[in-house]
């Protein structure tokens, strides 16, 4: 998912560098604001122990494939026909293809035969998804909602202009209708569980964000025309999922409250939404897609959808960190709540809360000032710094080039002077997912042996 508004990838190796420079003993990382959960997932494969948190559901669903996968997913409950041989050489050399292309972050250690192997049965799965897929005619609510041959996709927006929406090609949106609602059909039948219905919701997100006929979020598509991002046909590729030991903890909740029940880690990674762009309203519809297959009533979710993006609005979550004068309380409240001894806060200093949105090619460094302040406050933490990502490129990290990207992108780390134990799960749950009977399915799990104060905690 390269194109998530502020998705970390092209920073990973840097992040690494500066961490292991500064905290080299590290071995634990608490991610609250997951997102595509790249920064989990690279240090899960480099041993560590990880905890993903995200107000987005889509995110939970990547989360449980990409951190929670500990030992090769059987599909035992499916009959699993096999694979046409045509199929899976195709599925196999695209695995191989993400490999050379984001394996050195995601698979550092693996051979890519090797990984390809261990998800085969996901992938022989994922193949007869494909098939049937493709052979679907009925539109469904995809169809129907959200592209120009639906009939409920009309929308007025607020300047008065009609249209309809128009979100994926004819053929892509009955494909997609088609996968989800198998999805749905071997999930209430009983013959997948959740955790398999999340890896292969996985597969179908990550595609959703390839051809969707989008300029990259869900708050608007292309009124006119689909593009040809979006003319090609949906496939469903294997995801880069390592099969390996893990520990890790994972919710679905607001990252502020979320904290306070999360165990210990050595790092708190914080990467928090910098403007008024709230990421349930950019992102509804893969809200919306990671709930299909367990929503109790699809009709009634879809009677309420609304606005020009099609989004429902009582499947919505506004983040303080999205107002400017909620955005420091609320950081406090969350690095007091992390029980972590170093915080590391990735700061991007464009177009952000203070710096105006009309007038971002002149930026100032207020929001780096406030940044500050809030880590040289001696109550929360003894000591603290703040570098930019082109000297930590330069002293840490001998890869050179995209320089350009990294100006205006800083990473603050302080030492904690005091930490507090948290009482365990207790995360409360996000009102959307109570009000559409979605809580128990993206609740907050721990994936991994027991842990000593885990179960003093239970006991
Ligand atoms: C800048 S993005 C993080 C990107 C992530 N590091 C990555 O590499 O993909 C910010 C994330 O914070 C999430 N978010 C916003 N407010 C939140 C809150 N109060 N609690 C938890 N997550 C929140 C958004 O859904 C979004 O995924």
């Amino acid at each position: 998912m390269e194109k998530y508004l502020g998705n970390k990838s092209s920073l990973l190796p840097l992040i690494d560098g500066f961490l292991r420079s500064r905290v080299p003993t590290a071995g634990s990382l608490l991610d609250p604001f997951a997102g595509t959960t790249n920064v989990s997932r690279y240090f899960r494969t480099r041993g560590w122990k990880t905890a993903a948190c995200d107000v987005s559901r889509f995110s939970y669903v990547l989360a449980r494939s990409y951190l929670g996968t500990n030992e090769s997913p059987l599909f035992s409950g499916i009959g699993r026909k096999s694979a046409r041989e045509s199929q899976r050489r195709v599925l196999r050399r695209e695995f191989e293809r993400s490999t050379v292309k984001i394996g050195a972050l995601y698979l550092p250690d693996q051979e890519p035969a090797e990984a390809f192997n261990a998800l085969e049965p996901l992938s022989t799965v994922l193949a007869n998804l494909q098939s049937i897929a493709e052979l679907n005619r009925k539109p469904g609510p995809i169809t129907s909602y959200y592209t120009k041959w639906g009939k409920r996709s009309a929308y007025t927006s607020v300047r008065g202009t009609a249209g309809h929406r128009n979100y994926f090609s004819k053929s892509n949106a009955l494909f997609l209708d088609g996968a989800l609602q198998t999805i749905r059909q071997w999930f209430i039948s009983g013959a997948i569980d959740s955790s398999e219905v999340f890896l292969l919701l996985t597969s179908v997100l990550e595609e959703v964000v390839i051809t969707a006929n989008v300029n990259g979020t869900f708050h608007d598509f292309n009124r006119y025309r689909i593009w040809p991002n979006a003319e090609q046909s949906f496939f469903l590729r294997v995801p880069l999922i390592s099969c390996t030991d893990t520990t890790t903890a994972i919710a679905n909740a607001d990252a502020t409250s979320a904290a306070a029940s999360f165990g210990r880690y050595d790092v708190c990674y914080l990467d928090p939404p910098y403007n008024f762009r709230q990421y349930s309203a950019y992102y509804h519809f893969l809200n919306f897609v990671a709930a299909f297959p367990f929503l109790p009533d699809v009709e009634t979710y879809l009677d309420e959808v609304t606005h020009v993006r099609g989004q429902n609005p009582e499947d919505d979550f506004a983040s303080d960190f999205c107002y400017r004068d909620r955005f420091v309380g609320a950081l406090r409240r969350l690095i007091d709540n992390a029980d972590c001894e170093h915080v590391v806060l990735s700061y991007y200093g464009g177009r952000n809360h203070w710096n105006h949105w009309a007038r971002v090619d002149t930026p100032t460094d207020e929001g780096l000032h406030i940044i500050n302040a809030v880590f040289a406050d001696k109550t929360l933490f003894k000591e603290s710094e703040v570098v930019s990502a082109l000297d930590i490129r330069k002293n840490y990290q001998s890869r050179g080039g995209e320089q350009k990207s990294l100006v205006n992108e800083y990473l603050f780390h302080g030492v904690r002077r005091t930490r507090r134990r948290n009482p365990l799960d207790q995360t409360p749950s996000l009102p959307a997912n109570d009000r559409f009977g979605l809580s128990e399915i993206f609740r907050p799990v721990f994936i991994g042996p027991p842990e000593p104060h885990r179960l003093l905690a239970a006991g």
